[in-house]
């Protein structure tokens, strides 16, 4: 099949002019002509032209006016203005408008063949590189979709490594199996109440999940032990927020979770491990963690306390603010409907 000729569409309200294009023009081009500019709109609204000639004084439509709507309607179009002597200032206008070229009337059969193949060489450029960059529009979304889906997967194991994790320490710990998920609910529950943004929530959540990951690294026999532990086994036990911190802060997921989990034993009256940070100086999250964490252990059940009801717990919540707990955190925590015993 032969390539399509260019369509080139003329308008001139002049035979002469009008014909005398077409003559030139029509052996190797498909060629349409327009006595005026409704009928050029008309054919412009119909056919896409690849290049149009264009007379500048016409009665209905003006030129000018004409050169705006093709820019408007087929901004890839190339425009080449036929102007008299008496308006190359026009001409002039016209380029600045958009136009590529024009030719003065009367125009030798040379000239009008170099400017109409100068504009369809253009269209061809311009047509060219819209397709690479159509192309490259559609490697990139390839692209973000492969980036999106690989974000995914990592995702997803990284969620299975810390579910691993987490069952790890369940494993150890027994007693305590699930503490960490019911941590991360009461957190939850104070962050809503203490407006925490989206962001924020779902970090506090990963942290609090977390929160005791260090405890993998010590003795199995001092986390199971059920009477009180010794200096030397709290001394050991008190590394397990330092232990967490070093074991999440490689992955990158985790980085903002790292402060969060090394500090969720600081008191906020400066005597907590393993910093002694006080105050506000102690991050938010870990402040609302260490009530969670407390929370969490009233309400369980321990081989040498018996489960605290909800209004205990609010009594000892209300007992520590100042010393253990964030007091403003503490009044915001004693608005929370507590079970009436642990969730899980
Ligand atoms: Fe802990």
């Amino acid at each position: 099949m032969l390539p399509h000729k260019p369509r080139i569409l003329i308008v001139d309200d002049e035979l002469g002019p009008r014909e005398a294009l077409r003559m030139i023009l029509s052996d190797d081009y498909d060629v349409v002509a327009a006595s005026n500019g409704n009928q050029a709109m008309e054919n412009l609204s119909r056919l896409e032209f690849d290049l149009v000639i264009l007379d500048i004084r016409m009665p209905d439509i003006s030129g000018i006016d004409l050169l705006a709507e093709v820019r408007k309607k087929a901004p890839d179009t190339e425009v080449v203005m036929i102007t008299a002597y008496a308006s190359v200032d026009t001409a002039t206008n016209a380029l600045r408008l958009g136009a590529l070229d024009y030719l003065i009337k009367p125009f030798d059969r040379h000239s009008v063949k170099e400017a109409v193949e100068k504009g369809l060489s253009r269209r061809s450029k311009t047509k060219t590189l819209k397709s690479k960059l159509d192309e490259l529009e559609l490697v990139n979304e390839s692209l973000k979709a492969e980036a999106e889906n690989a974000y995914n997967n990592i995702h997803k194991h990284y969620t299975e490594t810390v579910r691993s994790l987490v069952t790890a320490i369940d494993a150890k710990d027994s007693y305590t199996k699930g503490h960490q998920e019911r941590v991360a609910i009461y957190a939850m529950l104070l962050a809503v109440e203490v407006n925490l943004s989206v962001g924020e929530m779902s970090l506090l959540q990963q942290a609090a999940v977390l929160h005791d990951i260090g405890k993998i690294g010590v003795l199995e026999n001092i986390l199971r032990k059920k009477g009180p532990l010794t200096p030397e086994e709290f001394k050991l036990i008190k590394q397990h927020p330092v232990i967490g911190a070093g074991i999440i802060s490689p992955v990158e997921f985790l980085k903002e979770a790292v402060p969060i989990v090394l500090h969720h034993h600081e008191k906020f009256d400066g005597t907590g491990y393993p910093r002694g940070l006080k105050g506000l100086h102690i991050p938010e999250g870990a402040r609302i963690i260490t009530i969670a964490d407390a929370v969490d252990a009233m309400l369980t059940e321990r081989p040498y306390a018996q489960a605290k009801t909800p209004s205990q717990v609010r009594e000892q919540l209300l007992l520590c603010s100042g010393t253990q707990f964030d007091p403003r955190l503490v009044r915001i925590a004693l608005k929370i409907d507590l079970p009436s015993r642990r969730i899980l």
